[in-house]
């Protein structure tokens, strides 16, 4: 049994103290926040937490190894470092940092005191994306050439993070994940709207090898509340679509049949077979989320999502809003480090 504590007790870590009071492997002895009115109400759900105010009394207490992260944005490399420099073992919500240095810094803290740090990629532990895996991996989409995300909705609106930060992780994440690889060149185009100096729509491009191309389209001013990741291949193409309920991926059995030169008026054939819409299991995200972060404390394993990870999401947004290619030694040794671990988890 791993006795942990939640920091952050927001929209979301209301899940995270949902999901850890509910896990056999895990004591959740504390909820820390800042606000008062957060904590108390976290208290009134759930009656059979801790809830403390000084994150200090968090840190000194030796029961506690793991502490998960799930404040603002902004606040991460300081509660963070300070958890790793308390020997604990982390978990921090995404985005990981708002700098690439300062993920560095957790990166290279935890490698120095031998302790576990996990990032909060959810969509990595989703049994669609695994099937997305699993598929790409034994070659049934055929050679993937190219990938497109939409996240929208109308909210949730911040203000320490733009609509980039804050929802493209997770796209960016997957489909580094399902490429294993980590873009050379992105580039992105954003409006700002309501908010001076935080951008509420983004559409942004990541080139890979062999000319794949991915495209992510994040938004929280948008009509629709879309979640949705499609994977085009020469055999096959993929849609995971996260608001259905239980057909979360379906596989459409179409795409080009052959090219004929020879004869122009039908010189491109098309191939048109079954959707199949296959049957996923393993459970609710951010449970099979937290089950790893305790069996990576436990065992002294690298997590699927770690830092390493982490820092490279964080570098590829730092490299679209500056214009930017990704240095090959930046960003490639660390990918290579990274997506090891990726097949060692599968
Ligand atoms: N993985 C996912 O799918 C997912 C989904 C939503 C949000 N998130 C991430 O979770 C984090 C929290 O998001 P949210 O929607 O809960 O935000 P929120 O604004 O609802 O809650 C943030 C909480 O953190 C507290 N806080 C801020 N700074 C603090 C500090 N220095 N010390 C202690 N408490 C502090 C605030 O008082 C607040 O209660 C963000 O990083 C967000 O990107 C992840």
């Amino acid at each position: 049994m791993v006795t942990v504590a939640v920091v952050g007790a927001g929209n979301w870590g209301k899940n995270h103290i949902r999901t850890f009071a509910n896990l056999s492997s895990a004591r959740l002895k504390y909820v820390y926040d800042m606000n008062g009115q957060r904590l108390a109400a976290a208290a009134k759900a759930f009656p059979s937490v801790t809830i403390i105010e000084n994150y200090e009394s968090v840190l000194s207490d030796a029961e506690i190894e793991g502490v998960i992260i799930a404040s603002s944005a902004s606040s991460h490399y300081e509660l963070g470092k300070k958890a790793l420099l308390a020997g604990k073992d982390v978990l921090i919500e995404k985005p990981l940092t708002l700098s690439s240095g300062d993920a560095l810094d957790l990166v290279q803290t935890a490698r120095k005191l031998e302790r576990v740090l996990m990032v909060g990629h959810l969509l990595l532990y989703h049994p669609a994306v695994r099937k997305l895996k699993e598929l790409i991996e034994s070659g049934e989409l055929g050679e993937i050439y190219y990938i497109y995300s939409q996240r929208l909705n109308l909210g949730t609106i911040r203000r320490d993070e733009n609509v980039l930060w804050s929802l493209a992780p997770h796209d960016i994440s997957v489909i580094c994940y399902l490429l294993n690889e980590f873009p050379r060149e992105v580039s992105v185009h954003k409006g700002r709207f309501i908010q001076k100096g935080v951008e509420d729509v983004a559409f942004m491009q990541m080139l890979f090898s062999r000319g794949r191309i991915a495209n992510i389209h994040v938004s929280w001013l948008d009509p629709h509340k879309v979640r949705k990741i499609t994977v085009v291949g020469s055999k096959k193409m993929v849609v995971f679509d996260d608001m259905e309920s239980t057909e979360k991926i379906k596989i459409y059995d179409i795409g080009v049949k052959e090219i004929d030169y020879q004869n122009y008026g039908e010189s491109i054939g098309l191939r048109f077979g079954d959707i199949v819409i296959p049957r996923l299991s393993g459970g609710e995200p951010l449970r099979i989320e937290a089950e790893h972060f305790i069996e990576c404390i436990e065992s002294r394993r690298t997590p699927l999502s770690d830092g390493v990870g982490g820092m490279n999401v964080v570098k590829i947004l730092e490299a679209a809003e500056s214009g930017g290619v990704i240095s090959k030694d930046g960003i490639g040794a660390a990918a290579e480090v990274s997506s090891g671990k990726i097949k060692e988890f599968l």
